[in-house]
């Protein structure tokens, strides 16, 4: 069989966790936390269940779902959203990224990307037909040339995927790099995909700035969710995504028929949840503890920490410690010290020359506290 992704292998996520299975390690490597939802979530599903939720959803998701989210995007990002046209609840943020994805790419259009980026986006754009332009951060703060962006694009360019709060770097856009997207908006003719699933991650007094705050953002952008993400059940693979009428007409006759429609107690469930602020706005500030406590014992390792304004994810340097790739390190450390992390070379086109593992700090103290004796013993 022709392979339609040919030097594709399993990801490095899947790669990393069975090789810290196998080795018994402490797991830091895929991003999902050790911990779970509150019971009252599980409460709620378990109801929903039994009180016969168990057919298919609209295929837009439950209305009271996407009543809720429209509420709240009205509170954190002033946008009024139409409820019935710009809101489809998916299979997880990875469907709605894929789905926005081959609606908006056709064989032959460019898209750009952002080196690191997160896996999921090259492949679907090659799926699509597309071909990757993939424009480099600069190193060590993983800023956005947007001068480098301007020269990139060309009247082949559809689509500018972004990620902020992002994954790996966790780095997250300035008032001037929604400035100079929208001057690119302005200027050229080509669509947004914001993949904003970390947007209750943000440390350090900073703001989660969503393209939804843009009215000329938004008008040509479609914008990812998570569940998993925000509530601790990655496993659940419910998320949405929102954008104008326009974009999500299309993006819904593709959601169709790809899994029609999503988890039904579930996404009752989430609704009833998700009306209270209380399970969400407190996330940016308990990540920030973790991450300042995890930083606080390794205080004594010989890596380097790389800033990390929001994500649960923190990069670290190991120059001073290894001259081996960053893959090569990452299978040391697991197979070696009992640690599983991830290099960061996948999220490259090329392997890169730079040490740099990134560990998931969302983690209970108890593990925390039981890498950090690893790592500092290195
Ligand atoms: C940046 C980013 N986007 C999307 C996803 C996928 O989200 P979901 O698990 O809801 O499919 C992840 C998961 O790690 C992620 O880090």
């Amino acid at each position: 069989m022709r392979s339609k992704l040919p030097k594709s292998n399993t990801t490095i996520f899947a790669t990393m966790s069975d090789l810290a299975k196998r080795c018994n390690a402490i797991n830091l490597s895929q991003g999902f936390p050790n911990y779970s939802s509150q019971p009252k979530l599980f409460d709620l599903v378990n109801r929903y269940m039994h009180e016969g939720f168990n057919q298919y959803a609209p295929l837009n998701g439950v209305e009271t779902l996407r009543q809720v989210i429209a509420q709240k995007i009205g509170k954190l990002y002033q946008r009024k959203i139409d409820i019935d046209k710009e809101i489809c609840i998916t299979a997880g943020a990875t469907q709605a990224v894929y789905t926005a994805i081959q609606m908006m790419v056709h064989p032959g259009d460019e898209v750009i990307i952002f080196d690191p980026a997160f896996d999921i986006y090259a492949p679907a754009v090659k799926m699509a037909g597309g071909k990757i332009v993939r424009i480099p951060t600069h190193y060590p703060n993983f800023d956005i040339d947007w001068d480098r962006v301007n020269d990139a694009i060309n009247s082949k360019t559809q689509l500018i995927i972004i990620n902020s709060p992002n994954n790996p770097t966790g780095k997250t856009l300035s008032p001037d790099d929604i400035l100079a997207l929208e001057l690119i908006v302005k200027q050229n003719d080509l669509f947004i995909l914001s993949d904003e699933v970390y947007e209750h991650m943000v440390f350090d007094g900073r703001k989660h700035h969503s393209i939804l705050s843009s009215s000329i953002l938004y008008n040509r952008s479609i914008v990812t969710f998570s569940f998993g993400k925000t509530f601790h059940n990655t496993g659940w693979k419910v998320g949405y995504a929102v954008g104008p009428d326009y974009l999500m007409s299309e993006f819904k006759k593709l959601h169709q028929f790809i899994v029609f429609s999503v988890n039904t107690p579930v996404q009752y469930a989430l609704a009833d949840y998700l009306l209270e602020e209380k399970h969400y706005n407190h996330l940016s500030e308990d990540y920030q503890t973790k991450r300042d406590q995890f930083l606080d014992l390794l205080q004594d390792t010989r890596f380097r920490f790389l800033p990390t304004n929001g994500t649960y994810f923190q990069l670290l340097d190991y120059a001073e410690i290894s001259n081996l790739s960053d893959m090569e390190f990452a299978i040391e450390l697991t197979q070696k010290h009992g640690i599983a992390t991830i290099p960061l070379s996948p999220f490259y086109e090329k392997p890169t020359e730079q040490k740099l593992i990134r560990v998931c700090f969302a983690k209970t103290p108890d593990v925390l506290i039981a890498a950090a004796e690893k790592l500092c013993k290195i």
